[in-house]
C-alpha cells in the first residue's frame, strides 16, 4: 500500500522537516507491520457481557427485541444489516446482506425483488436463516425458519414510505440478472423516471416482502478464552420454546 504524505494526518500540521522524516519512518514501519500480521493472528478477547438460560427471557422473540434495542442504542451502524442465507432445492447456498425492516411475533420481515436469485431460492425452498453480528456488542444472532411472502397490502404500505428513487430502482432492476452494461441500468431507470412522471409509482408485481417465521434461535455473547455463551431456542412438539445452552 502506498501513502503521500499528505493523507496522512499527522504530517498535515506544521513541522520540521526532521520531525517529519521520523514519523514517516515510524508510520511506514507501523503499516508494514500491519500488512505482515495474518488472519491467523487476528484474535480479540470478549469480555463485554455474558448471557444466561436462567436470565434470557422465555419467549425468543422478546429476547430479540431486548438485544435489537441494545443494538440501536448503542448506536451501531445498520444494526438492522443481516446476513440471509438460502438454498436451491439441490441445496446449493447463497447468503447476501439485506436490511430487517419489520419484526414481530408472526416473524422478521426484509423487502426484495422476488425473482432475484434469494427469491428464486425461497420459491422452490421456502427456509431460511439469518445472522445478526454487532461486533462492538461482541453479539450475534441466529434465526432459522420457514419463509412466506408478505401480503401485497402490507408490501405496498412500506413501497410508499421508500424515497422516490427506490421505488423507481425496483421497478427499473431486474436483481440478480446479468446486466450487459451499466449503461443499460441507468437507462431503465431513465425510462421509470419518464413512465412514472406525475404519477404515482405502483408497487410492482415482483417486489415485496419476505418473512422469516423462526422455528429456531441462537443468542450468542462473545467470552474471554473463546467460552462463549450459546443459548439457543428451539421448538418442541408442543409447539412451545425449549431453551437450552449450547457448547461454544
Ligand atoms: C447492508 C446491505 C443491505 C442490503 N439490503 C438489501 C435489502 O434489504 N434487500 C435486497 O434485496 N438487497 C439488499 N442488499 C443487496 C443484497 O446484498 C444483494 O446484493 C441483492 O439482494 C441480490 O442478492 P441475490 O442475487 O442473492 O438475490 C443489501 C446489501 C447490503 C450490503
Amino acid at each position: 500500500m502506498l501513502y503521500t504524505e499528505s493523507e496522512i494526518p499527522h504530517f498535515a500540521g506544521v513541522r520540521s522537516e526532521k520531525e517529519n522524516n521520523i514519523g514517516l519512518i515510524f508510520f511506514i514501519y507501523y503499516t508494514q507491520m500491519i500488512e505482515k500480521t495474518s488472519l491467523a493472528d487476528l484474535r480479540t478477547e470478549f469480555k463485554k457481557g455474558s448471557l444466561d438460560e436462567h436470565d434470557v427471557k422465555k419467549d425468543p422473540f422478546e429476547q430479540f427485541d431486548v438485544w435489537f434495542k441494545q443494538a440501536v442504542a448503542a448506536q451501531l451502524p445498520e444494526a438492522n444489516a443481516m446476513a440471509v442465507a438460502t438454498a436451491s432445492k439441490e441445496g446449493r447456498p447463497s447468503v447476501r446482506m439485506v436490511l430487517l425492516k419489520n419484526y414481530d411475533e408472526k416473524g422478521f420481515v426484509f423487502f426484495t425483488n422476488y425473482e432475484s436469485a434469494k427469491g428464486k431460492n425461497i420459491s422452490e425452498n421456502p427456509m431460511a436463516s439469518l445472522l445478526f453480528f454487532w461486533e462492538s456488542l461482541e453479539r450475534q444472532i441466529r434465526i432459522t425458519g420457514s419463509v412466506e411472502k408478505i401480503s401485497p397490502l402490507e408490501s405496498l404500505e412500506y413501497f410508499r414510505t421508500r424515497p422516490v428513487d427506490s421505488q423507481l430502482g425496483a421497478w427499473a432492476s431486474h436483481q440478480s440478472s446479468i446486466l450487459t452494461a451499466r449503461s443499460a441500468l441507468e437507462a431503465a431507470f431513465k425510462k421509470m423516471l419518464e413512465d412514472f412522471k406525475n404519477k404515482q409509482i405502483p408497487l410492482p408485481p415482483h417486489w415485496g416482502g419476505l418473512r422469516i417465521v423462526p422455528d429456531e434461535f441462537e443468542f450468542w455473547q462473545g467470552r474471554e478464552s473463546r467460552l462463549h455463551d450459546r443459548i439457543a431456542y428451539k421448538k418442541d412438539h408442543a409447539n412451545n420454546w425449549k431453551i437450552v445452552r449450547l457448547s461454544p
